[in-house]
Order: C-alpha cells, then structure tokens, then sequence
C-alpha cells in the first residue's frame, strides 16, 4: 500500500475528527520519523510534546517491554508491586506528598478540577455546589464536556452544550481579572497553562504566574497549573513554573511522562487536598497500571540523566535567534520558551500556515499549524545543535521558496 491507500483507508473507515498532514508514518528514531515510502522526516511536533525523549528511546521501549512481559494490568481493585514504586519516585522527584495516577491529559484535569471542588467544599467551607473555577480564555485543557464548557474556542464547544456550570473566564496574562475573581469567597481554584500551547504558544509577561499564585495563597485559592505540554523539561526547566520559581497547590501532568509510550498522566498535590478525596470516589481502570509505572519512570530519568531541560533551553534559544535573524516577510512573530515554540505567519495571496506546512513536509520538517497562522516548532528534546541548525536550512528554504 501506498501513503495514498493509507489515507483513503482511515478516512472510510475513520471519524473525521483530525486533520492530518497527508503523511502515514511507519517508524521513528530519535528526532526522526519515516513514512510508509522511506522518506525521513524532522519532527517538529512530536505528538504535541509528548515524545520530548525522542522516538522509541531505547530505555523507555526496554521499560515497557520487560513489564509488558511479566503484568501488564491489575486495575487498582489490587495492589500491584510497581505502583508504589512509581509514586515514591515521582512525588518526591517533584515534591508533593502524594500522586494520583491516570491515562490522558484530559483526565488528569478532569481530576485537579474534582479535587479543587472536593478542596473548596470539604476544606474551604463553600457552601454546597456554589464552587467556582476561574479559567483563563484561550484555555486548552483537553476534549470532555466539563472541559469544553471552559473553553472560549468555538470550534471546542459548538453543539456540545448544555455545559458544565461553575466556570469564570477571565482574559489570560491579566492579574487585576484575576484577583477581582480570587474576592469571590466562593473561589476554589485558579487553572491556568504556564504558556498556553495550543492557543498559539502565548506567553504571559515575567512575573505574572508569581503574582498569580501569590493572590491565590493571599485569597485562600488553589493556584492549579496544567503543565500537561509545558512540563517535563519542555520550555528550558523541568516545569514552566520553575521560571518563576512557583510550586502549584496542584501540578497536571500528562504526554512526556511516559515518553510518548502509552497513555499516562497524573495529578500531584499534598495531603491536604489529595486526602479529600475517598476510595471509591474516582478512579480509572487503567490508571497507575504496571507498564505505565515502569514507563514513566525511565521516562522521567531519561529527562533527568540526559539534562534535556539545559539542552531545551541550549538549541531552543538558537532557533528563535536564527528565526527572528532570518528576514522573510513571511514572518510575523517568532515566539516561545525553551523548545516550545511558534512563528506566527503573515497571509500573503490567501496562503496559509497550512500550505507552508505541506511544503515543509516535501522539504523534509513535519510541523503543524495551530489555528490559521501560527505554526508551533516543538521538536523530542534530544535535537542536537546540528540536527537544528540542519532542520533550520530547511525551513528557510521552505519560507523563501513560499512566497
Ligand atoms: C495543556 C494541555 N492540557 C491537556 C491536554 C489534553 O491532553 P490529552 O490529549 O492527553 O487528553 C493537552 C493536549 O494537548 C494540553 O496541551
């Protein structure tokens, strides 16, 4: 079969709820991924930050392998010998008193939001089901209806409706909304994006998500970050928070923890809050099973033992440099943190971030636009500084040849 069968093949038989780049991929290495015809590609998405370790990280596939081997899944109606393993590891890697496991990021918001409201109701004394989350616009956290019913892109929740009531959106990047919003003694919680990725690769101005926790400590409110793609080494630290040298009431973690092996995330927060919630009153039957356990953590040690935080913030700053040096009137902004990055992309003749995308594509770069104009340039962690300068070249001949 060729890259043509492969597409027709899954849009018969598959929904149509993704609009792929048109190319099937069969194997990936490091920053490298081939398609079905043996061409290489530069990937400059990588799952959306979830393969920060590079394709099949021989540490990672060795995890799930030998685990696979011997228990692959127990659900948590038993113990299992790794999982404790698992949880000592990461919460005292990252420092809170307790973990609770589950697969997607969505879930793992899904639980932070269920916490914040156990927290707010049990600890806070909100009177019963007046909680209220303040969320910012421009938000992505994930694709449930609870999630959708805080997003302010149409495209998330048209036709999703009725929506889950107990939202407060607020503009991102602005303190006085937020703390006008903290007043509120109903308030249980503040979930924000570190940067928000999705929306564009924004980045709020130094100091905002300091001042943000520090009126959420000040008004009684659970500071909630979703580091779900900025975590785990991505924007030049181990969280985007550690810029600002922030620890959140409740950390959200997903994709690069398990390497992009298999679907893992997690919440991470104290016993103060964690405890609020009882056996029996949340759960998943994959969450925390074995494979997941042994995945993330050589997932987490390989962040750790190949220092791809300096090495996000090393190759990061050159491409962002190289870019804003590269003169093109294509090029409207270049922004973004560590190797979290985007260029926002001028129309020219009605050619969009789609079309230099394809073009991209036959020149060697897989990236992906997000919305009309942006194109977000996320590549694994692993880049080396002549693999970039290499995907570099060819992304300028790709702009140059464009226009
Ligand atoms: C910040 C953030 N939160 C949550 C999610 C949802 O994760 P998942 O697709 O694993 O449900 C994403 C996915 O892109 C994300 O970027």
């Amino acid at each position: 079969m060729k890259t043509k069968d492969y597409i027709e093949k899954e849009n018969r038989y598959g929904a149509h709820n993704y609009h792929p780049l048109p190319v099937v991929l069969e194997r990936g290495e490091g920053v490298f991924v081939w398609d079905v015809e043996g061409k290489r590609y530069f990937d400059f998405l990588a799952a959306y930050s979830a393969v920060n370790q590079g394709h099949c990280h021989p540490k990672i596939v060795k995890a799930l392998t030998d685990q696979a081997a011997k228990l692959a899944l127990t659900s948590r109606a038993f113990y299992n010998n790794v999982l404790g393993e698992w949880e000592e590891f990461i919460t005292k890697q990252f420092g809170y008193d307790k973990v609770l496991p589950m697969n997607s990021g969505a879930e793992a918001d899904e639980t932070a939001l269920k916490l914040i409201r156990k927290w707010g109701y049990k600890v806070k004394r909100i009177p019963k089901n007046e909680a209220r989350i303040v969320v910012c616009d421009g938000n992505f956290h994930g694709r449930t209806i609870t999630i959708v019913s805080m997003s302010s892109d149409p495209e998330s929740y048209s036709d999703y409706g009725p929506f889950t009531p107990g939202f407060v959106n607020i503009p991102y990047n602005d303190i006085e909304a937020l703390e006008a919003e903290l007043k509120h003694p109903n308030t249980a919680g503040f979930l924000v994006e570190p940067i928000q990725a999705e929306a564009g690769v924004y980045v709020p101005g130094d100091g905002y998500l300091r001042k943000a926790a520090e009126l959420c400590k000040k008004y009684n409110v659970l500071f909630v970050a979703d580091e779900v793609q900025t975590g785990l080494c991505r924007t030049g630290k181990m969280f985007a928070c550690d810029h600002e040298d922030v620890r959140p009431d409740i950390l959200v973690l997903g994709k690069a923890i398990s390497g992009g092996m298999l679907p893992v995330s997690c919440v991470l927060a104290d016993d103060e809050i964690m405890l609020t919630i009882k056996p029996g009153e949340h759960g998943s039957t994959y969450g925390g099973n074995p494979i997941a356990a042994k995945v993330s953590i050589a997932a987490i040690e390989v962040l750790i033992d190949e220092k791809l935080a300096e090495n996000a913030s090393r190759i990061g700053k050159i491409f962002r440099d190289e870019m804003r040096a590269f003169e093109s009137p294509l090029i409207e902004e270049v922004r973004g943190k560590g190797l979290l990055n985007a260029i926002q992309i001028k129309t020219l003749e009605g050619k969009k971030a789609w079309d230099l995308c394809l073009l991209m594509k036959d020149n060697g770069i897989l990236a992906k636009p997000t919305h009309e104009h942006t194109i977000r340039f996320t590549p694994p962690l692993i880049i080396t500084e002549a693999q970039m300068r290499e995907a570099i070249g060819l992304i300028q001949k790709s702009m140059t040849a464009f226009i």
